[in-house]
């Protein structure tokens, strides 16, 4: 269950201490949200290990989080190199590294995607969940960084949302421009990594969100997805859409998440 990090008074508190708080709250919901994926066992896993042929190989995990896919991976590579910028989720593998005795088989650096302190083509596998959408700055020197980190030939997986099904329409209703202009992502990225002249394939992969109530749902996506600060309006909105979502006695949200696996060959 998620735990309440601000009932304490934000007075007395450093920035640093804000930054984590902050951090420890929204990965402790992003938890629920992983808890509640149905997806996670079916789904996702084994459509990432195929795309990203990830058995007994050397990989690397881009934007790793607090290590989400770690655990249900781990077995079936050799090793996972786990790259994050933010310290908070590099410290939080740290620990699943020291509490699952994982040392042997999982390192961190703690890095921006720009630019990886790695050589060329070191990694046999790279994976990249749920990042460069966060990042459009930079979202093309990131994934060229992934591409010359990895050996030639070798796959290079980045995933994300389509833009489409029921994820993105709760989205709108609090932050339209952000969900419109993922839609837009979604298309552009594809006819970009085809224009490097990488071949490029995609895989389109249904994913459900159970959640025991409508009300818990709301809780999770309005410290996940949502904005913080939404009108009455648009509180009642978001109550509406998960009410029309229930199945049985469950909410079930869908999602479907895009696996683009681009392979660039030597020169
Ligand atoms: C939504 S989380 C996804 C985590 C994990 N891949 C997963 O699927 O559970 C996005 C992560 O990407 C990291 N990230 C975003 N942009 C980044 C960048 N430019 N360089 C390094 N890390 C970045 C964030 O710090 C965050 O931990």
């Amino acid at each position: 269950m998620a735990r309440d990090h601000y009932s304490n008074p934000r007075v007395n508190k450093s920035p640093e201490q804000r930054k984590r708080e902050k951090d420890e709250k929204y990965w402790d919901y992003w938890d629920e949200l992983v808890k509640a994926s149905v997806y996670r066992d079916t789904r996702e896993i084994p459509a990432l290990m195929e795309a990203a042929q990830l058995k007994g190989k050397h990989v690397v995990d881009a934007g790793c989080g607090p290590g989400r896919l770690i655990l249900p991976l781990v077995r079936s590579v050799e090793t996972i190199t786990a790259i994050d910028e933010n310290n908070w989720a590099i410290n939080a593998v740290q620990d699943l590294i020291k509490e699952k005795r994982l040392k042997d088989k999982v390192q961190t650096i703690q890095s921006p995607l720009v630019s990886i302190p790695v050589d060329d083509g070191v990694s046999e596998s790279t994976y990249c969940m749920g990042v460069i959408h966060y990042d459009k700055s930079r979202w093309e020197k990131i994934v060229k960084e992934l591409i010359r980190i990895t050996a030639p030939g070798s796959p290079v997986v980045i995933g994300f949302g389509s833009g489409e099904k029921d994820l993105p329409k709760l989205e709108e209703i609090g932050k339209l421009d952000h969900a419109l202009k993922c839609k837009e992502f979604a298309l552009h990225f594809h006819k970009w990594a085809q224009e490097q002249g990488w071949k490029v394939e995609l895989k389109r992969i249904p994913l459900q969100l159970e959640f025991r109530s409508p009300e818990w749902a709301a809780e999770v996506f309005l410290n996940t997805f949502l904005p913080k600060k939404m009108n009455p309006v648009q509180l009642n909105e978001v109550k509406a859409f998960l009410y029309a979502h229930m199945k049985g006695d469950k909410c079930v949200i869908e999602q479907e998440l895009l696996l683009f696996t681009l392979r660039a060959e030597d020169e």
